[in-house]
């Protein structure tokens, strides 16, 4: 089966794909990105990527290239070429090649990617066992809503949380648990779920929303703030929300173990939203 690479409206085997080095992605990271997978050979929750695909692009003030149902049509078609029983797309759309400067070109024309890769999932047992994860400086911009592919933060943060053991790592900004390198974070304390309110300062994540509504529908009393990392430390359970994560338990913080009592172990809030998560998608 192959990897399909796509460019500006053409698909092509992914190794074949080129864009030019003068790409303001490449020189400047002036672009924007999604990821989406599929279920069952269906993308999940197209319309909300795209919708906020064309939310970023808005924000910096870059055009389209098509209307939101012909992105639908060449991310199915892609995904219908690929011939993966699962896949992982990733779009990226950028201000288009020009010779360097920082103000936006004149006549560019935007430069629009898509890659379909096999969807490899995660780790099972690390499903079932829960992750580490270690609290880190948030030093992002102030416009973590935009999903721009200026990811050196994110970069970093995962690679220390990588070399200190651990799966992910949570942002901090002025005292404030934020989110993840590549994930919403959760708290589940006294029976009520915590997250951080869609803003400026997090990525309104498509899985973020699904789950807020599952808690909804369980019966669990939801609050959208912003906690301390105290209260993180002292949450009776946490778990990470995201496209590629899907909802995985975060059973100890910087060391410290996190779950019922202590235990270092999936909390029953999380196993029942991991349970609903997996029923919803199949
Ligand atoms: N990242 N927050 C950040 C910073 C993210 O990068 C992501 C996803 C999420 C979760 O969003 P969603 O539920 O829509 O996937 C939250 C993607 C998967 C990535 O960069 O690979």
């Amino acid at each position: 089966m192959p990897d399909i690479g796509f460019v500006n409206g053409r698909f092509l085997p992914l190794e074949e794909t080129t864009v030019s080095v003068e790409d303001r992605g490449f020189q400047f990271g002036d672009g924007i990105y999604e990821v989406i997978r599929t279920y069952h050979g269906q993308p999940f929750q197209l319309d909300a990527h795209l919708a906020r695909l064309e939310r970023s692009a808005r924000a910096i003030e870059l055009p389209l290239s098509w209307n939101l149902q012909q992105w639908a049509t060449y991310v199915c078609d892609g995904i219908k070429q690929s011939g993966y029983p699962e896949s992982k797309v990733y779009l990226q759309l950028t201000r288009g090649a020009a010779p360097r400067d920082h103000v936006f070109p004149a006549s560019a024309k935007p430069t629009a990617v898509m890659t379909v890769r096999e969807m490899k999932p995660m780790d099972s047992a690390l499903h079932a066992s829960g992750v580490a994860a270690v609290t880190m400086d948030d030093w992002r911009w102030g416009r973590c809503d935009i999903k721009s592919v200026n990811l050196l933060p994110n970069v970093m943060a995962r690679q220390k949380a990588k070399q200190a053991g651990a799966f992910e790592a949570l942002f901090i900004r002025n005292g404030q648990v934020t989110e993840g390198a590549v994930s919403n974070v959760m708290i589940v304390k006294s029976g009520r779920m915590i997250t951080a309110p869609e803003g400026e300062q997090i990525l309104a994540g498509v899985t973020r929303t699904i789950l807020l509504e599952l808690a909804r529908k369980e019966g669990l009393p939801v609050e959208e703030r912003f906690v301390t990392r105290d209260e993180l430390l002292r949450a009776d359970e946490i778990f990470l929300t995201g496209t590629t994560v899907e909802v995985l338990s975060v059973i100890r913080v910087d060391g410290k173990a996190i779950g019922p009592g202590g235990s270092g172990k999936p909390g029953p809030v999380t196993l029942k939203l991991q349970a609903a998560f997996q029923r919803l998608v199949g």
